[in-house]
């Protein structure tokens, strides 16, 4: 795949030293995720006639950033999980205190990729370097976070919950979506209709998250099933049930659909991945 590749080029090699935290950042980077970031950031800049190479270095930064978010979500003082990616959690290979630094490391790297990547008529190097900091910041996922953990066995209420999701998740998505756009040297109104298609998506991603933890095996999913149930966390099927959190998703894709229409017909990538996105089973 394209970005493994890309990503393989853009991070220090495992053997760099010190060997360990460079170990440790491959191990996790490279344990199998769905790089579904990526991949929404590849396919809006083909929506707006960009080229894959010129979205590429964007689409890693932001995997690097979301990889070290899992490897911080996954250690014992957070979501404390022993499965990642199918794999034991970057913790439990590496310990607690390479783990924090992997994570710590991976989401520098990003910013050392986006500040080495070009800028283009419409956006300059500050704007890329705000989108990533904007997305990952304490307003964002990392507000997200702490309202994730600060809900854990409290009633919240649904627009609590969303307020979690849209940060801790589709904050992050957003931004994948923008950047490619960005890449391509985007129109501020294909921005808008992008940033539309990224929220929704973004969000109906982690109602689907909390949905396949209720309803997969940790098999399928490469990570602990039914954790969120166990940490009485607040997610969409704990506080309004299944049913209704499947038909909240769909109405979010729908959504996510109708932003690209501006797109005629070249947002194909994007609509796929909006399909599967809701469709998935991992
Ligand atoms: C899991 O993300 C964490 C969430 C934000 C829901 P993914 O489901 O994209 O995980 P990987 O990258 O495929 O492992
Ligand atoms: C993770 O949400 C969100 C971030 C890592 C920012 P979850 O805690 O639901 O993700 P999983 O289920 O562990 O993958
Ligand atoms: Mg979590
Ligand atoms: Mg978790
Ligand atoms: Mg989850």
């Amino acid at each position: 795949m394209a970005v493994n590749a890309a990503l393989g080029r853009f991070l220090p090699s495992s053997a760099t030293k010190p060997a360990t935290i460079h170990k440790a950042m491959h191990y996790s980077l490279f344990a199998g995720g769905k790089r579904m970031r990526p991949a929404l950031c590849l396919a809006a800049a083909a929506a707006c006639g960009g080229k894959e190479q010129e979205a590429m270095p964007l689409a890693c930064a932001v995997e690097c950033i979301h990889t070290y978010s899992l490897i911080h979500d996954d250690l014992p003082a957070m979501d404390n999980d022993d499965y990642r990616r199918g794999k034991l959690t970057n913790h439990k290979v590496f310990g607690e205190g390479i783990a924090v630094l992997a994570g710590d490391a991976l989401l520098t790297q990003a910013f050392e990729i986006a500040a080495k990547c070009r800028s283009w008529p419409r956006y300059s190097h500050q704007d890329i370097i705000l989108e990533l900091a904007k997305a990952s910041g304490s307003l964002q996922l990392i507000a997200g976070q702490v309202a994730d953990l600060e809900g854990e066995g409290k009633k919240i209420s649904v627009s609590q919950l969303k307020y979690i999701h849209e940060r801790k998740t589709s904050a992050l998505l957003c931004c994948a979506v923008r950047l490619g756009g960005m890449s391509a040297n985007c129109t501020a109104v294909q921005l808008k209709a992008l940033t539309d298609f990224g929220y929704n998506v973004g969000l109906a991603f982690q109602i689907i998250d909390d949905i396949l933890d209720v309803t997969q095996t940790s098999e399928q999913l490469g990570k602990t099933a039914g954790k969120d149930t166990a940490a009485q966390k607040a997610t969409y099927p704990a506080i309004i049930g299944l049913e209704k959190s499947r038909r909240i998703a769909t109405q979010l894709t729908e959504r996510a659909f109708a932003a690209l229409k501006i797109f005629g017909g070249k947002a194909v990538a994007l609509e796929a991945l909006a399909t599967y996105l809701l469709q998935r089973d991992k």
